[in-house]
């Protein structure tokens, strides 16, 4: 199909100082947990957003100097001239597809506690390291800025010696040159400190020797927040930054603009929307001449039309929308937008970095498996031979594995038990803020729906007799978990005897049914993630009134990773939801729920006409339990293989149960051995 030419202009080349760009999609920086320690996985994940129309594809925030060391995140780095090698394999996969590189040249301050180098971090002032670790950096002393200037030179040229196009000067996110910019962190008394002038000092000059250095081939863009944070969601607290702004407008070649509260920058779905920076940089374009890029989670072609049609920005600047679809630019350059995997806002891909492993994406299956596996996020070897597959249930594992195999041209069935498809993604997502997930849903029945090899089968609630009835070849049971309501969990591993009375206990999967509990709810977290504050935010719009009770010091505390943690505390308390942190729920009678403090044990009272257990699922797996002892016993029919995937294999984040249901498409008619098979990254350091 042609592009619709209302998304012509999306298209169209924009020059950045030396450089041009073939069209306006831009990749920002964005970690993948893979940096310095896996180059190779690196290279070939840029490569195919390069390969996917990204017309600038950039790197991780790359390190200038073993002081600034951020494991166990993997960062990009440049310490020397070693690290050249890595970042070319970049720069050359990139370039192949005629897209520009872009590195963001990165110094922590003290944001990193150096824990690797074992080196002193420096910065503003000597400033307790952000991320809590009981250290302190080093406050920068003349000769200090110096250094690290010329350490900012030197890697800019090592960048260039990569081959790199656009080289950043990275001023926000709380690193060091922001720190220097805000007055709220920079208490200096000499010329870097007080006025405007003298705090924006250290970005110019990194600015001007980094355009003196490499400005001759490589265009020079700089990372700025457009406020200074601290205002309600929505409403910019400019402060001086308009004005810090126009001091430094014409300096780059380009501006890429954020926020410092990441939390807002990068929002999930439940918290922040599409295109949310607007009324933050909407001042930038006109303050100048030079290209502006920002970032909003942009899928849609025609918000991003107007954003520029509006004179917001040249450039769609995406970290997220990349992941989930590499190849969301070539979809709207063939005429297929719909074809769009559009992005959650899950923030799955962020924790991934936090955890510092290879990225992960609900959306993606293939993020992060371009080399080690070799996978594609939109080619997939064709079918191995002609044999028919049954996938029972419809869930998230389910719909990616009929998609990937019915793309790989098998014959399949797929049955769901239910009239509605999606399994939890569907359920869930009609929980508070959580409708952009039933994007996971809806891209894979949009492609299945196309496919004429691929059956669905609703209402279809299959025993093992009639899955053997059906004759497949192949049997993959995708039928999910359901949460538990006896208590198990990590707080108590065996269950919890004292809880009664039955029609008082409630679970997520109740209130996703609409069966919801009564008078005074105590909704007992030992999940730690979302569940359990949506749970008590839908339970707070029936006007109940909620205490939630959770063994760990904070509300959702893996939140941190996923950076919602903040804004869901903030949430409920907003809701007036009562928090009981560091107790865990050990016993309920109708009446009252006695509490432990996880520390001392000491235990309280509290009055509660109705508990949800919000604790560990068990997965679903009776079918394929008998499935597997008729098997045993060799009866008739039995398909030629067996397998259970997703939640009821092992329940887990979607994430996992996606690329389950693409891990079994993959590999089916791959000899067995295939399955642990896969290429191990790694660096061979030069010694000098
Ligand atoms: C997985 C992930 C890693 C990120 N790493 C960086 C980074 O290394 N440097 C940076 O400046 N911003 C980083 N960001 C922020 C993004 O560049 C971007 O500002 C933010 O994700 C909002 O854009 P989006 O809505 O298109 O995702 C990261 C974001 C994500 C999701
Ligand atoms: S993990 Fe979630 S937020 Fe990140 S790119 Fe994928 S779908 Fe989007």
């Amino acid at each position: 199909m042609p592009r619709d030419p209302r998304y012509d202009i999306l298209f169209e080349p924009v020059k950045i100082g030396p450089v041009t760009a073939k069209n306006r999609f831009y990749q920002v920086p964005h970690c993948t947990g893979l940096g310095w320690l896996r180059p190779r996985m690196l290279a070939a994940l840029r490569g195919v957003k390069a390969e996917g129309g990204w017309g600038v594809v950039c790197t991780e925030y790359c390190s200038i100097h073993p002081s600034s060391d951020d494991l166990p995140y993997p960062t990009a780095s440049l310490w020397d001239d070693s690290d050249i090698k890595a970042n070319a394999l970049m720069t050359e996969k990139v370039h192949a597809h005629g897209a520009l590189a872009g590195v963001e040249l990165w110094y922590g301050g003290s944001y990193t506690a150096n824990l690797f180098t074992r080196e002193v971090s420096m910065d503003v002032d000597s400033k307790p390291n952000i991320v809590g670790d009981p250290f302190q950096s080093r406050a920068m002393d003349k000769q200090d800025i110096r250094t690290l200037r010329r350490w900012h030179r030197e890697a800019a040229l090592r960048a260039k010696a990569a081959d790199f196009d656009i080289v950043y000067v990275y001023a926000t996110h709380g690193y060091l040159p922001s720190n220097f910019l805000s007055p709220l962190t920079n208490t200096r008394s000499d010329e870097y400190g007080g006025s405007l002038e003298n705090r924006v000092r250290l970005v110019r000059e990194l600015i001007q020797d980094t355009k003196e250095a490499v400005g001759d081939r490589c265009a020079v863009a700089v990372r700025f927040a457009a406020d200074e944070g601290g205002g309600e969601d929505g409403i910019p607290v400019h402060a001086d930054r308009r004005e810090m702004f126009e001091m430094l407008a014409e300096l780059p070649d380009l501006w890429d603009i954020n926020l410092a509260d990441e939390s807002y920058d990068m929002g999930v779905s439940r918290f922040v929307k599409e295109g949310a920076l607007e009324p933050y940089m909407d001042f930038v374009k006109s303050a100048t001449s030079k290209p502006v890029v920002t970032v909003g989670r942009f899928t849609s072609p025609d918000t991003m039309v107007s954003q520029v049609r509006r004179g917001i920005v040249d450039f769609i600047g995406a970290a997220r929308p990349s992941i989930a679809d590499p190849f969301l630019p070539k979809k709207i350059e063939e005429g297929r937008p719909e074809d769009i995997r559009e992005c959650i806002g899950c923030n799955i891909c962020f924790a991934s970095d936090g955890k510092g492993v290879p990225i992960w994406c609900t959306q993606n299956p293939t993020m992060g498996e371009e080399w080690r596996r070799g996978w594609h996020p939109e080619k997939i070897e064709a079918k191995g031979s002609d044999a028919k597959v049954l996938i029972v249930g419809a869930g998230p594992a389910g719909l990616e594995c009929a998609r990937a195999l019915g793309q790989r041209g098998y014959e399949v069935m797929l049955a769901e038990a239910g009239r509605e498809l999606g399994g939890r993604v569907t359920v869930e997502s009609r929980l508070p803020g959580l409708s952009e997930w039933a994007r996971v849903r809806d891209y894979r029945l949009q492609q299945i729906q196309r496919m004429t090899n691929v059956e669905v089968y609703r209402e279809s609630d299959l025993g093992a007799d009639d899955v053997l009835a059906v004759g497949a070849d192949h049997v993959a049971i995708a039928t999910g978990a359901t949460w538990r309501r006896d208590g198990f969990g990590r707080y108590h591993p065996a269950g919890l005897a004292d809880l009664g009375p039955a029609e008082r206990v409630f679970t997520p999967d109740d209130v996703m049914a609409g069966r919801l509990p009564e008078g005074r709810v105590v909704l007992f977290d030992d999940d730690h993630y979302y569940m359990g504050s949506v749970v008590a935010e839908r339970l707070c719009a029936e006007g109940l009134p909620v205490t939630l009770v959770t063994p760990e010091n904070k509300v959702a505390a893996w939140g941190t990773y996923t950076v919602e943690q903040v804004r869901t505390q903030r949430r409920l308390l907003e809701l007036g939801v009562e928090i009981i942190a560091a107790h865990g729920l050990s016993a309920f009678d109708g009446r009252e729920a006695v509490l432990a403090c996880a520390y001392t044990g000491r235990s309280r009272r509290i009055e509660a006409d109705s508990v949800v257990m919000v604790t560990a699922r068990r997965p679903n797996d009776g079918l394929y339990r008998s499935l597997s002892e008729r098997l045993s016993a060799g009866a008739e029919g039995v398909p030629r293989s067996l397998r259970r995937i997703g939640d009821c294999d092992a329940p887990a984040i979607i994430a996992a149960a996606v690329y389950a249901g693409h891990r079994y498409a993959r590999e089916l008619d791959s000899p067995e051995g295939d399955r642990a098979q896969v290429l191990r990254d790694g660096v061979f350091g030069e010694t000098p």
